[in-house]
Parts: C-alpha cells; sequence; structure tokens
C-alpha cells in the first residue's frame, strides 16, 4: 500500500479508496502534494511552480525561488519564515526560537506500531501498513518521525510524531501537533461539532474564510464545548455525497484544531494538543510522542466518513472483548433515587427491573462516604453502611438474586474538602500555591501526573473489582481542570502538567482495564464532556449527555453519530416530564430515540403504572430483538424534507433486515405529502414491511410516503426484511 518512487522522490499511500502523496524538495524538504479520493499511479506530472516573488523569504541562501513561505508542507516549524501556523515549534537550550528539520530516511513496516503511554488504534500486520519518515535538525539536536499508518480497508490514514533529543543540551516543545497538511485552495465547509454541558454535539457547518478558524479546549479534558474534531466538505457535500475530509483527534485532553486560508488561499488544516498551556522539556535522549490524529476521507459524503469512523472505532480502537458484543440493557439510579439511596429502594428496582427484562444495575452515585448532596466525600469510596448496611457486597447479593449483573458509579479523579481523603493528603490536589483551590461542584481535582495518586486509584477500584461483585464501572469526571500547578514538577516543567494529567489518567486506566477485561466501563463527564476516541479505546461507551428529553437528545445523537457508531453512545430512557427541560413527551417517544443507540433505563420503575411496566417490559424484550441490527450493523443519517424532522437508517451486518426511524419534532398545521428516501439498498432486494413488499429501487427512488400525524415530538420506527 505504500510506495517510494526514487526517480521523483515520492511517497506515496493508497489502499484503492484513498491516496496520500508526499514529494521530497531538493531531496530534502517534506513537502504534502495530496489526500483524497485514490488514484492508481501518481507519476508528479507537474512538479510544484516556484514562481520568483519579491517578497518571499529563502531559506537556501542565493536560491530566490525556493521559498518554504508558501509551500505545501508536511512538518512546517516555527523560525524560518513559514508564517502559517507551525506544527512543531521548538525553543533551543540558547532560546532560539527555530527548527527546521530535513529528510534523514523511511522505513515501511507492516502494521502499526503502539504510542507509548497514549491510546491509539491498533492494526495486524495483514490490516495496515505503516510508513515512517525520519526528519532532522542536527544544530538544534532534533530528530522527528513522522507515522502514518493506512488500512486496508477503510478510507482512513493515522499520524502522529514523535520528537527525539538527539542532541547534548534540553531543549523545549512548544507546540507539537499530530497532523498537517495543507490542501490547495478550493471553496470547502468546515463542519465542527460545539456544545455544552446538556447540548453536546451541535452540528455547525460554516465556510471558511481567510485567516484562521479554530475550535479547541483548553479546559483540561475534551470537552463538551467542542469535539477534537472538525471536517472539511465540498459545498454541495451532503449525507449521501460529495468529498468530504476530516481529523478526529485520539486525545482526551487539551486540544486545538486549526484551518488557515492563507494569502494565496493555500488550506493548512492541522489537529494535535493545545500549545496553549503546553510546553515540554526534551533532555537528550528522550522522545516526545504526539497523540494519534485520524485521518479520515469520503466521496461519499458524510455518510461516508460516517462509516469509516464507525467502522475503524469498532474493529481498531476499542477494547477487543467489546468490538462485537452487544450492549446489556442498564437500569442507572441517578434520576431515580439521587445521592438518596438505601438497600430497600435498590431491591424493589432491582426486583422491577428483572421482571421487566433489564440486565445491569447501576448504583450511580451518593452510596459512599457522607455523601448526601455533591459537597462532600469524593474519595471516600467505602461504602456508607447507615444507608447501605452490608455495604457493597450486600447491594452485589441483592441485585445478583434478582438476576442482575451488577454496576457501580466512581469518579476517582475527583477529591471532596470535606473528606478524609482530604484531611490525611491535602497536598494531593491540583492547587496553585497561595490562592484558594478554584471549586467546580465544590470539589477539587487530584494531581495524576502523581505516581502516588495513580496508584491509590488502581488500588481502590481494584479492591472493588477483585472481588468479583462488579461487572460494570460507571466511571465520571464533573469538574473540568484549573489551578494547574503540581508540587511534583519543577517551575520550568509546570506547562507539562495538563499533558502529564492525561498520560497518569491513561495509565490508571490502561492498568484497570487489563486487569479486569471482563468489566464493562461506561465513561462519563457531566454527561458527554469526554466523549472522544482516547477514552474509547479504554472504556468502549459513553454517556453522550445528562439531557435525556427526547427532542434535544435526537439531536445529540445525531451530531455523535457523524463519528461514533451506536454501540458506545449510552442514552437512557427516563420519566416524563424531562428533568432538564420539562417537556412531556410518550414513552413510545424517549424509547425510540435511545433504542437507536445504546439503550438504558433511568427512571423510577416503581412509580411507573402497570400499562406502563407492560410498555417498557415490551420495549425491552423489542430491543432485545433489534439490538444486533442497531449495534453491530451500520447506521446512516438520511436527508428529509425540512428541519422538523430526522430521518435514521439502520441495516443489519447481514443486510437482512433494516429499521427506519422518522422523527417529528412539532405537527404541523396543513402537512403536505413529503417523502422518505432510504438508501444503501439492494435496488433488486426485495424487502417486507408487515404484508407488503417494496422493491429495494422503489425504497430508494420513490420513497415512503407517511401519513401526517398530529402529534408533537411524534417518532415512527418502521422495520423492513430482505426476502429475496
Ligand atoms: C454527573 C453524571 C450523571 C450522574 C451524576 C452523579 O452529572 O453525568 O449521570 O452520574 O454526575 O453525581
Amino acid at each position: 500500500m505504500i510506495t517510494f518512487d526514487d526517480r521523483t522522490d515520492t511517497f506515496h499511500l493508497t489502499n484503492g479508496l484513498v491516496s496520500y502523496v508526499l514529494t521530497l524538495a531538493k531531496t530534502k524538504y517534506l513537502l504534502h502534494r495530496y489526500w483524497g479520493p485514490a488514484i492508481a499511479e501518481y507519476h508528479e506530472p507537474d512538479p510544484i511552480p516556484t514562481p520568483y516573488r519579491s517578497f518571499n523569504l529563502n531559506q537556501i541562501p542565493g536560491d530566490w525561488r525556493f521559498s518554504l513561505t508558501e509551500l505545501p508542507q508536511e512538518l512546517p516549524a516555527a523560525g524560518y519564515g513559514d508564517f502559517r501556523p507551525p506544527a512543531l515549534a521548538i525553543t533551543q537550550a540558547n532560546g532560539a526560537q527555530y527548527v527546521l528539520p530535513t529528510f534523514q530516511s523511511y522505513r515501511i513496516m507492516a502494521g502499526k506500531p503502539e504510542l507509548p503511554g497514549l491510546p491509539a488504534t491498533q492494526a495486524s500486520d495483514d490490516e495496515a501498513e505503516t510508513l515512517i519518515i525520519t526528519l532532522a535538525d542536527a544544530v538544534a539536536g532534533v530528530t522527528v518521525q513522522l507515522y502514518y499508518t493506512i488500512f486496508k480497508d477503510l478510507g482512513i490514514i493515522c499520524r502522529h510524531q514523535t520528537v527525539q533529543n538527539t542532541g547534548t543540551q534540553a531543549f523545549t516543545i512548544d507546540q507539537c501537533a499530530s497532523a498537517s497538511l495543507d490542501i490547495s485552495p478550493q471553496a470547502l465547509d468546515m463542519i465542527t461539532l460545539n456544545g455544552a454541558d446538556l447540548k453536546e454535539a451541535q452540528i455547525a457547518r460554516q465556510p471558511l474564510h481567510p485567516g484562521i478558524q479554530e475550535i479547541n479546549s483548553i479546559r483540561g479534558f475534551s470537552s463538551p464545548q467542542h469535539q477534537p474534531f472538525f471536517a472539511l466538505a465540498e459545498p454541495a457535500a451532503t449525507e449521501i455525497s460529495g468529498l468530504v475530509y476530516a481529523m478526529h483527534l485520539v486525545y482526551s485532553g487539551n486540544f486545538s484544531g486549526t484551518v488557515d486560508v492563507d494569502q494565496f488561499g493555500m488550506i493548512r488544516a492541522q489537529l494535535g494538543i493545545a500549545p496553549d498551556h503546553f510546553s515540554w522539556i526534551l533532555a537528550p535522549g528522550e522522545t516526545f510522542v504526539s497523540p494519534e490524529a485520524v485521518l479520515n476521507c469520503s466521496a461519499a459524503g458524510l455518510n461516508g466518513l460516517s462509516q469509516n469512523f464507525h467502522q475503524l472505532y469498532r474493529q481498531h480502537l476499542l477494547p477487543k472483548a467489546w468490538q462485537d458484543r452487544p450492549r446489556p440493557i442498564v437500569l442507572n439510579t441517578w434520576e431515580a433515587m439521587y445521592m438518596d439511596v438505601s438497600l430497600a429502594k435498590i431491591k424493589a428496582q432491582a426486583v422491577a427491573a428483572a421482571q421487566a427484562g433489564i440486565e445491569v444495575f447501576v448504583l450511580d452515585d451518593g452510596w459512599f462516604g457522607e455523601r448526601n448532596d455533591a459537597t462532600s466525600s469524593l474519595g471516600d469510596w467505602q461504602a456508607n453502611l447507615d444507608k447501605l448496611p452490608g455495604g457493597i457486597p450486600a447491594v452485589a447479593k441483592i441485585v445478583h438474586n434478582a438476576g442482575l449483573k451488577f454496576g457501580l458509579w466512581f469518579e476517582p479523579e475527583m477529591i471532596s474538602e470535606k473528606s478524609q481523603l482530604y484531611r490525611q493528603h491535602p497536598d494531593w490536589t491540583l492547587h496553585v500555591p497561595g490562592y484558594p483551590i478554584v471549586e467546580g461542584r465544590t470539589q477539587y481535582v487530584l494531581d495524576l501526573s502523581r505516581k502516588e495518586i495513580q496508584d491509590f486509584i488502581v488500588q481502590t477500584l481494584s479492591k472493588y473489582l477483585q472481588t468479583g461483585d462488579i461487572d460494570y464501572i460507571k466511571w465520571d469526571a464533573n469538574r473540568q481542570l484549573a489551578s494547574l500547578y503540581s508540587p511534583n514538577l519543577p517551575p520550568e516543567r509546570q506547562g507539562e502538567l495538563s499533558h502529564r494529567y492525561m498520560l497518569g489518567l491513561y495509565h490508571v486506566l490502561a492498568t484497570l482495564t487489563q486487569r479486569f477485561p471482563r468489566v464493562l466501563f461506561e465513561g462519563c463527564c457531566s454527561g458527554g464532556g469526554r466523549f472522544d476516541p482516547g477514552m474509547l479505546r479504554y472504556m468502549p461507551q459513553t454517556w453522550a449527555s445528562d439531557n435525556t428529553d427526547p427532542n434535544c437528545r435526537m439531536t445529540i445523537q445525531n451530531g455523535f453519530s457523524l463519528l461514533y457508531p451506536p454501540l458506545v453512545i449510552t442514552a437512557h430512557v427516563s420519566a416524563s416530564p424531562n428533568e432538564q427541560t420539562g417537556r412531556k413527551t410518550a414513552l413510545a417517544t424517549r424509547f425510540a430515540v435511545t433504542q437507536c443507540a445504546n439503550l438504558g433505563y433511568e427512571l423510577d420503575l416503581t412509580q411507573l403504572s402497570p400499562p406502563e411496566l407492560t410498555a417498557i417490559t415490551d420495549q425491552i424484550s423489542y430491543a432485545k430483538q433489534w439490538r444486533r441490527l442497531v449495534q453491530l450493523g451500520t447506521f446512516y443519517r438520511l436527508p428529509t424534507p425540512d428541519q422538523n424532522h430526522l430521518f435514521w437508517e439502520m441495516i443489519s451486518a447481514d443486510q437482512q433486515h433494516v429499521t427506519v426511524l422518522v422523527y417529528q419534532r412539532l405537527a404541523p398545521a396543513n402537512p403536505g405529502f413529503p417523502r422518505y428516501h432510504l438508501a444503501y439498498l439492494d435496488p433488486a432486494g426485495q424487502y417486507r414491511r408487515a404484508d407488503r413488499i417494496y422493491g429495494g429501487d422503489e425504497l430508494m427512488q420513490v420513497g415512503l410516503t407517511l401519513p401526517p400525524v398530529h402529534e408533537d415530538f411524534y417518532t415512527e420506527i418502521l422495520n423492513f426484511t430482505r426476502v429475496h
């Protein structure tokens, strides 16, 4: 899949789906040449013009035509006169902010190497090939390795870089992007997922404009404000067609995604750790590893892009044991009990849950220490014996006796001032000396850059997990990072803290998930505040939002589906009126939306009427019948005639079953008769629904005409089975 043509000094990575081309100028400057739909062979027919421009800067003395100020580069660095955003910035021991790494060598390997200490996609030797290009700057003592992995069957290339100190003096890395490339001038829209707590993953789309456009997080976590992702789409690209490029970062901390449109309309796209609040001192012999960026290109519109991401994450990112495993249906206690938990309530809920067909009972916040509200006890991970006599073993027994698996909530990265742990270790928090600690939800953050704190978390969780009582962990993190200072680090290394926090967290997660592979971990961060591929490497599902209103959830799940398959997006049916919006919706609607993801329930089952309990029991048996299709099949967003509707289609892995969901936000007065066109079916196939037969071509070309319904927040689920 990877070739080097030594006549033209050109690398070509291609798998028949995408091509990525790099070329060397003057045998040493690595230039970006092409990324897009596959080309069979790259001949370098037209070399990049190097017109003479009076006021360009020239990096080769005397060569007035050669200018890295404007050439499309693969590793633009700061200092030598490329004034666009750099992918590498270094301060040398003498204070000079300058580095110019040039080509030394390359090697091609089967498969994909691991990224030490960081989450990354994985591939066996027959699934992928990796190109490693070494560049160096001998004066600065900097050696950079650029990694490019191309996957056999996906329109994906994964990139990261390592920076090694091969000199004799320490230098500082001020910026180290995971991927940077220069796209030739063209009109493109930038698509991002933005939001807030309770409003995660809102899709935004705007035309690029001259200058820098950026999405970022300096909140310590990837954040609900911006997903570490952007796409660049042809203006005409739709869900179904058109060329789309995207980058997504396999990282859970601070990031920056920038797109710069320069003086010639050239587009530089970059993604990596945010340079703000970041610096890293590299001593001789040491290596820094950037997180991995996923580069995704599809000529089949946004659904094509999503399919690449979904397949990559399902097959090459999630922990192996959970890649192809439909997820159990959960009852979570949060909205039913909040922190007012008791054995009696647990028993009543667990028995009702088992009768309804639920499979896992998850005891959320409120079970430990003096935890009656959010002001105390984080860090004191011992059961409150007044609320739960007999402790967690007693709870586990009740739950297991009811025939359910047992899950438990932890917020391991955090500490309350009102806790025994804080009294014992007041120095364990992130804390700037001389100032009060900045609070969030009245809690502080443990300094996960420190080994003893990582060990504390591993030991605390291991104690619970090795009893075998616990099948599921919900891992929460309910505030973002501030008061960034660690007594563990010398003054000049405080800029390393946010990244060291992440490395500490990844170490903890890798240790626990390797030790307890049977346990299902769910990530959560005040809802979907740390929903990113970095966390998915360890925790194969994420709570997408604390907003369980189906009208909002449709939008949130629709947004996340751009990147993530339904298998990893957890969604719960909750009570009506909804806690977050006060909106009343039908139980059928709440179910219809959540069953398109990884379904669970989060409401007081003992408060439901007998007909509601029967309805829930029926929903669960329906969901069990269809979850393989939803969770292991393919998921598509389909165009609708107006903004008032959303339309999703799911096809089983064996292509024999198709289910569609049509959602109407508000009932229109005097409606017309819009058609809903299915897609991705076999046009020659025949599909049955109830007693009707439809041709695949009919469903796609003629579409479905649905009768108008006078109901707000209305969902229709239609199931088709292929008969020929
Ligand atoms: C966060 C989570 C909720 C719940 C509470 C418990 O808000 O997103 O699901 O676990 O914490 O305090």
